[in-house]
């Protein structure tokens, strides 16, 4: 494998055991990516698409099922503590420990890492600063916002001084603007030159976050690109979005369908969408045949366009 990929991965399957008569469950079905140092790459799927699985693979703590991966250089399976000791994990669920102080988590992770007391202090003070906890410092996590705790499993994820910062769903159940607090410290990390693997099933958080990234549905990528490339090479520019009467929905979706306006139409429950170039001339045409939506807006093209015609469902259901 290349010295020059942080993260390497061909044909990376999870297959979990058959349990209970239940049979054996493939959540992740042979998949290659790669990622260079200074990355920021994302996974981007639905509930169930085997994110998770494949982070749980590389933060080796998840055995390979079969195929190769290679994470810093090392292999997950021979390799494992070193793999930890050198990168720092952010789970889906925070796991932080809500009897402690804000301060006593990150101390106690610290040591779990075999640090000595006097670094972990010193890093605590920085770490502090940079989740904006520093007045939360001695507050149990038990009364934190759920931003908070969230900015504290990132905090504490980074007491090793990680190389590559693997963070699962990290927006997940927070409100718009901890979002964005969240988001503006991830850039901060990206660009102190950490390495960023993140799982995501919002597309503007994928768009917002990611160099690059993959489509995952049902254990299986199924594109790969920046999120420009993606818009750019799986759809056009822009969408015409049409709302007209429930109940003759399908009928008119039909005709504007058979009207091939644009490049593709999708029927979807709520409103027609014409993928067009030009949304405004997609518009026009929709007039011309003395169509009266009761509203129509023309938007860019999104991540969420390119899933629904790769795997024609959307992304959260
Ligand atoms: N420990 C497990 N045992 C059996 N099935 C699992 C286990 N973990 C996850 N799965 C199944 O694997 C699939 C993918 O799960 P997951 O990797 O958590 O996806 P995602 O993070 O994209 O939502 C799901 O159908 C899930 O139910
Ligand atoms: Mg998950």
């Amino acid at each position: 494998m290349s010295d020059r990929l942080l993260v390497e991965a061909r044909g990376l399957t999870k297959t979990y055991p058959a349990r209970n008569g239940t049979p054996p469950f493939h959540a992740v079905k042979g998949i290659d990516f790669e990622l260079a140092r200074g990355e920021a790459f994302g996974f981007l799927g639905p509930n169930g698409a085997g994110k998770s699985s494949t982070m749980r693979m590389l933060a080796a703590i998840s055995p390979v099922s079969s195929g190769s991966l290679s994470v810093l250089g090392l292999d997950p399976a021979g390799d494992g503590p070193e793999i930890r000791a050198r990168i720092g994990v952010v789970p889906q669920d925070d796991c932080l420990d809500r009897e402690l102080t804000v301060r006593e988590n990150l101390y106690v992770y610290g040591r779990y890492f075999g640090l000595k007391k006097q670094m972990i202090n010193e890093r605590i003070v920085g770490l502090l600063a940079f989740a904006q906890l520093e007045e939360k410092a001695d507050a149990q996590v038990e009364m934190l916002s759920g931003g908070m705790r969230r900015r504290l499993t990132i905090a504490r994820s980074l007491i090793n001084e990680p190389e590559i910062l693997l963070l699962d769903e990290p927006t997940t159940g927070l409100d718009p603007q901890a979002r964005h607090v969240l988001w503006e410290r991830l850039y901060r990390l990206k660009h102190d030159g950490v390495t960023l693997i993140i799982t995501t099933h919002y597309m503007d958080e994928a768009e917002q976050l990611c160099d690059r990234l993959v489509v995952m549905d049902g254990g299986k990528i199924v594109a790969v690109g920046s999120p420009r490339e993606l818009i750019e090479t799986n759809i056009t520019r822009e969408v015409l979005e049409l709302r007209f009467p429930v109940n003759a929905h399908a009928q008119i979706g039909e005709r504007i369908r058979d009207a091939a306006l644009g490049e593709r139409t999708e029927v979807l429950p709520d409103r027609v969408a014409v993928y067009a170039d030009d949304g405004e001339e997609a518009l026009a045409q929709v007039h011309a045949m003395s169509l009266e939506p009761i509203t129509a807006l023309v938007r860019r093209a999104t991540l969420e366009d390119v899933f629904l015609k790769l795997t024609g469902r959307s992304l959260i259901d």
